[in-house]
């Protein structure tokens, strides 16, 4: 191609723009190949979870590299009329440490607790419905016994809820006949006004998270170990680099797997300047920032038609696809089926409008999460055993996720919730 010859020889009235538009092209790694330390790990080893994160080892149940979750089997008969105890069945219902209760995804009658969700059908007048024991037992052993397509969890294939508890939450569900009338819009999750993210994320004032655009400057001039900083080798990052983080991430065919910023920027930095900023430590996550503020405005443009890029693309969408973990989810089940309803208090996105701001600030946390972490917390939410967050799956996933994000335009670091 021209353009890649071009790009190699630059004259040098011309080299600043034309190296600019080369690398937005993704043509530079064509002229020469990027330094990359390609054998070692990117992130910690082992990888070890999160302290502060739930620590159960949810071995049984599949990941997004194994597939290891039960196979499905029909309940077991009921031998006639369900008499459980309805009391202890509301209470299972609304416990939130059982698999986050019923009344994330349902409403159930007037006693529903505070900020129910939408994601299931309203269950207030079910002891109505003429719905037999058999029919709700078996929904809530296993909801693929009824509707294969079922988003619910299966608690009690799942281990969730023991049979003599699933009896005492049919006979909580039989004795259900009343609307749950609110006390106001908020509490009703069909009046609930959505949320809209309209805080400023480049404003230093309100978002924590621009002190890192600074600090990865910093450290872009910082010598590593090898004598050599980021600017030693690229010394206008602002022309050279306007447009690069909205290519990535990058399927990298020396490594055969999909690079996202933070794994370029460890692989480079230990061939380049010799320093190893691992994945989600702190210097490799205000690199990541710094690079992405660089391409604000940029829109995303990703390749999912290069040779291998294709088929990690599709690898990525059927992994959207795959239900993971005890509460048995697939990430579509949330955030296209689930999409625009509410699950407990919180509003489920759709793909559209999920990377452009990563890594972003996370005000209910106090911290910042890059694309990678939030993969991870998605998995562990849903009791997923998460992965490292140099995980060739997760490559595949964030190419698939931020193709389907292309034309939109980055704006780092984000602030949500
Ligand atoms: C993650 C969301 C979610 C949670 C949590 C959830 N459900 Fe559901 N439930 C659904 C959805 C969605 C449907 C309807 C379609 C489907 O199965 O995907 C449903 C359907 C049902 C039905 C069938 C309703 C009918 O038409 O007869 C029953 C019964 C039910 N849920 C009970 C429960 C109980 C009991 C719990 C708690 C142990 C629970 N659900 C927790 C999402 C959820
Ligand atoms: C010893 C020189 C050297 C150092 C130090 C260095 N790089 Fe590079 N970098 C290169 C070379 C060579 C390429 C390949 C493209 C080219 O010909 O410039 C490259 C390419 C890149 C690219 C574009 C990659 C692509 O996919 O096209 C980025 C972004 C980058 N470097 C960032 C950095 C950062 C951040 C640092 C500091 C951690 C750094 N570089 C340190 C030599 C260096
Ligand atoms: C049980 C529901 C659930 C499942 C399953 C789930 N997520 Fe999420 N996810 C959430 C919630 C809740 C949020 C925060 C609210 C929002 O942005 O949707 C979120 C947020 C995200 C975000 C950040 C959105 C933003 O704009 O900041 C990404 C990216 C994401 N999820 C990816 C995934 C991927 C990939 C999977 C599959 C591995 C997955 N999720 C599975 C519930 C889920």
């Amino acid at each position: 191609m021209s353009g890649t010859a071009r790009c190699r020889r630059p004259t040098a009235a011309a080299a600043i723009a034309l190296a600019a538009s080369c690398l937005a092209a993704g043509a530079m790694a064509a002229g020469k190949a990027v330094p990359l330390e390609m054998e070692k790990s990117a992130s910690a080893v082992p990888w070890t979870r999160y302290a502060d994160w739930p620590k159960t080892d949810w071995k049984e149940y599949n990941t997004l590299t194994a597939l290891v979750s039960p196979p499905y089997a029909p309940p077991p008969r009921l031998e006639g009329p369900v008499t459980g105890d309805p009391r202890n069945g509301e209470r299972l219902s609304f416990d939130r440490a059982r698999g986050g209760s019923c009344v994330a995804c349902h409403v159930m009658g007037p006693t529903t607790p505070s900020m129910p969700g939408s994601v299931g059908p309203d269950l207030s007048t079910i002891g109505t419905w003429g719905r037999s024991d058999e029919w709700l037992y078996n929904y809530v052993h296993d909801p693929r016994s009824v509707n294969p397509h079922s988003v619910m969890p299966p608690w009690g294939a799942h281990k969730l809820f023991s049979e003599a508890e699933i009896r005492d939450i049919v006979a909580f569900m039989k004795t259900l006949r009343e609307p749950a009338g609110f006390k106001d819009e908020l509490e009703n999750p069909a009046t609930r006004p959505v949320p809209v993210e309209t805080r400023d994320n480049l404003d230093p004032f309100v978002n924590n998270a621009m002190e890192a655009v600074e600090q990865g400057k910093a450290l872009y001039a910082r010598k590593g170990p090898a004598g050599k900083s980021c600017a030693s080798c690229h010394a206008r990052p602002e022309r050279l680099f306007q447009g690069w983080a909205a290519t990535m991430p990058r399927y990298e065919p020396r490594m055969k797997k999909v690079l996202g910023v933070e794994e370029f920027v460890t692989r480079h930095a230990r061939a380049t300047t010799g320093d190893d900023f691992l994945m989600q430590g702190a210097e490799n996550t205000v690199l990541a920032i710094y690079l992405r503020h660089l391409a604000n405005g940029a829109p995303i443009r990703v390749d999912t038609k290069a040779p291998g890029a294709k088929e990690a693309n599709a690898r990525g969408q059927a992994m959207f696809e795959r239900k993971i973990g005890q509460l048995h989810f697939s990430c579509n089940d949330c955030h296209s089926a689930g999409a625009n309803k509410w699950i407990r208090g919180q509003w489920l996105t759709g793909q559209i409008g999920q990377v452009a701001h990563f890594p972003t600030w996370r005000t209910s946390r106090g911290e910042i999460w890059d694309l990678r972490r939030r993969f991870q917390w998605c998995g562990v939410a849903i009791r997923a055993n998460e992965l490292p967050p140099d995980a060739p799956e997760y490559g595949d996933l964030e190419l698939a996720l931020t193709a389907v994000n292309n034309g939109q335009k980055l704006s780092v670091p984000g602030i949500r919730h």
